[in-house]
């Protein structure tokens, strides 16, 4: 018996939207997809960042990477992104969902619509690009889909209410989407990342109350690299996670492991 070994996580021909795809994890997963190979498209709303990331990834890929602007909270802008990517490359086998935001704070100090504002990006949002692509996914008959969900929907932390609760939303949609499109091999699974220093956290990054806990949160005591996303994405978007169904991949240093 002849076992496909490391060529399971080739990309090569593979079309991918990452949402969110301008900055961050997206942009660091969006390049660990492009080097195994597969096309991209970066989604996210402000047009000459998602152009500019697009351009630094063909250059230094060697693979097509398109961007779109799209606000994913808007149904008709999550299908014009499939729209959009199945014209650019003619399938869509991937769709990575990072976009997502995060409003801090004591909760009677948080506004009802901070609380609506987290949800609708990180949730519904998330929601609106899992079904604009499923038809699509549906008729080639395969498919992958990787939500961005946190640790922190996995444990709770003080002073991020509305942020836990949609990402807590988004392990449950994983769990419920991944039974659902499995039968139409369709593998649904969820990053869990801990700490990046990404744009979202550079508000705690410089506290003092932010080093001390990043250093006491995680088992490896620090911030993690933005390579260190990169392997996760590539193995749930390859032919090496063709068994995993609703899974959460933590990628956290070790703060859920306690
Ligand atoms: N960084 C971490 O430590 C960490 C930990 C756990 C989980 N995560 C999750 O990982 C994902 C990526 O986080 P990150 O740190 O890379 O964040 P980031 O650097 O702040 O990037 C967020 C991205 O989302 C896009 N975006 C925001 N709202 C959008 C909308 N309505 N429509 C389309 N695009 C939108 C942004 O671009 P525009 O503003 O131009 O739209 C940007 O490209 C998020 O889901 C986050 O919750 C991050």
């Amino acid at each position: 018996m002849t076992l496909p070994g490391i060529k399971q996580f080739d990309l090569s021909g593979k079309a991918a939207i990452i949402t969110g795809g301008s900055q961050g994890l997206g942009l660091a997963m969006a390049a660990g997809l492009a080097s195994a190979g597969a096309n991209v498209m970066l989604v996210n709303r402000n047009a000459d960042e998602g152009a500019k990331a697009a351009d630094e990834l063909s250059r230094d890929f060697g693979v097509t990477a398109r961007s779109f602007a799209a606000d994913i909270t808007d149904p008709a802008q999550a299908e014009a992104m499939v729209g959009a990517a199945q014209a650019a490359f003619g399938r869509v086998d991937i769709l990575i969902n990072s976009a997502g935001i995060n409003i801090r704070g004591p909760i009677d100090e948080l506004t009802p619509d901070d609380f609506k504002r987290v949800m609708d990006v990180n949730v519904t949002g998330t929601w609106l690009c899992c079904r604009a692509v499923t038809p699509l996914m549906k008729a080639a008959g395969s498919g992958k889909i990787i939500n961005l969900a946190s640790t922190l929907g996995l444990v709770g932390l003080g002073n991020r209410t509305p942020y836990t609760s949609s990402k807590g939303a988004v392990v449950q949609m994983t769990r419920a989407l991944g039974l659902e499109l499995a039968p139409f091999n369709i593998n649904v699974n969820a990053i869990c990342p801990g700490p990046f220093l990404t744009a979202m956290n550079i508000p705690i990054a410089d506290t003092e109350e932010g080093k001390k806990f990043i250093v006491g949160a995680t088992a490896l005591g620090r911030w993690g690299h933005l390579r260190e996303i990169q392997g996760a994405a590539i193995f749930l978007a390859s032919d090496a996670a063709t068994y995993m169904v609703g899974s959460m991949l933590t990628v956290d240093g070790g703060w859920t492991a306690r």
